[in-house]
């Protein structure tokens, strides 16, 4: 068994659109109330993107932030990995194009589909690169143009999701206790249609019918949706804490997924957190998928909720289905 910590995040960046959208703008074009959409989910606004931002030119100012706070350099990475379900193209991965705008010439590029679970996906991957010698400084990009594939007519989908990228370098450990010491990632493929985009893929290529069918865009069974979500981020809050060695009561702060209030709360009542020890922004950006975690990771350290010593655990889920959990000693 190796032993952890091995890596770190040494710095977090972070693009969020300009535009904000609010449940009253809804309130014009959908069937639907802020009174409704705050009850059922928390939300209360997003960020959409120009047709001109992308995964890729958010994901580089993110990363951009990012290098700086951790007081490094493009040149200086062996890996980006980005999380994403909403690359700039199929071909080639977003993270080569990220890799192009920041000038990372020494860096292996790949993209991961994890959907929301894809942040922690990426931190994991990245310390198993680290951890097996392929690198020293890997970059996580999670980013998401989640308005490019919902269906701005389908009320129980258009009001949840928002666009972002936030990114974090992940570096080797230099002694010390600081960097992950946990971390669990898991999926389930039968429940896949649960949540998807049955149009627009290889099975039924874009084509006139897709389009006006509206298949390309995401459907989801969000009743079903919210009850694994709350069963399996709280699997994946005992396992973490188990391999960690820690129990609920010894974290500082929860960071989880942020795509309804209610799935957020459920899960620090199993994790035995009080809400004032847990990292909330649904509110201001509804779910932004794999950007979730980093968007609310960077505020909470910006808020100065987030500081060194402390002990922090990330959860998430999402379509796949996936999961995933790390705590991390900030
Ligand atoms: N405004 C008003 N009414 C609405 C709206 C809306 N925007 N959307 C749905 N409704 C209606 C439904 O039609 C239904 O009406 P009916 O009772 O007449 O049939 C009623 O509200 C209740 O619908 P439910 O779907 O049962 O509502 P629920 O309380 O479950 O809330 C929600 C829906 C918010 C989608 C919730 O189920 C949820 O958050 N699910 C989880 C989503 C999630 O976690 N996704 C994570 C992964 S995302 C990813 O991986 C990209």
């Amino acid at each position: 068994m190796i032993q952890r910590p091995i890596a770190y995040i040494a710095g977090l960046g972070v693009s969020i659109p300009e535009r904000i959208v609010t449940n009253a703008d809804f309130e014009k074009t959908l069937d639907t109330s802020d009174q409704w959409i705050v009850e059922r989910t928390g939300i209360r606004e997003r960020r959409f993107a120009r047709p001109d931002e992308t995964v890729s030119t958010m994901g580089k100012d993110a990363a951009v932030k990012a290098l700086c706070r951790a007081g490094t350099t493009a040149s200086e990475l062996d890996g980006i990995i980005v999380a994403t379900a909403t690359p700039d193209s199929p071909l080639p991965s977003t993270a080569c194009q990220i890799q192009a705008l920041l000038g990372a010439e020494r860096a292996a590029t790949f993209d991961i589909a994890a959907a929301c679970s894809g942040f922690v996906y990426g931190l994991t991957i990245a310390e198993g690169l680290i951890a097996t010698g392929q690198g020293e400084r890997i970059l996580v990009v999670g980013g998401e143009k989640l308005t490019s594939i919902t269906d701005s007519l389908d009320r129980s989908t258009a009001i949840l999701f928002g666009d972002g990228a936030g990114a974090a370098v992940v570096q080797r450990a230099s002694g010390g206790d600081r960097g992950i010491l946990s971390a669990f990632i898991r999926s389930d493929g039968r429940l896949k249609l649960l949540l998807h985009i049955p149009g627009g893929g290889t099975v039924d290529p874009i084509s006139e019918k897709v389009v006006r069918e509206r298949s390309h865009y995401m459907k989801m069974a969000g009743r079903e949706v919210f009850k694994h979500a709350v069963t399996e981020m709280a699997e994946a809050c005992d396992v973490a804490l188990t391999r960690a060695g820690i129990t609920g009561e010894q974290l500082d702060l929860l960071v989880p997924h942020q795509a309804n209030i209610r799935i957020i709360e459920a899960t620090a009542k199993h994790a035995g957190l009080p809400m004032s020890k847990v990292m909330v922004n649904v509110d201001r950006y509804g779910n932004t998928s794999s950007a979730s975690i980093p968007l609310a990771l960077a505020q909470a350290e910006e808020e100065g909720r987030l500081k060194p010593g402390m002990l922090v655990m990330l959860v998430a889920f999402g379509a796949g289905f996936t999961w995933g959990s790390a705590v991390i000693r900030w």
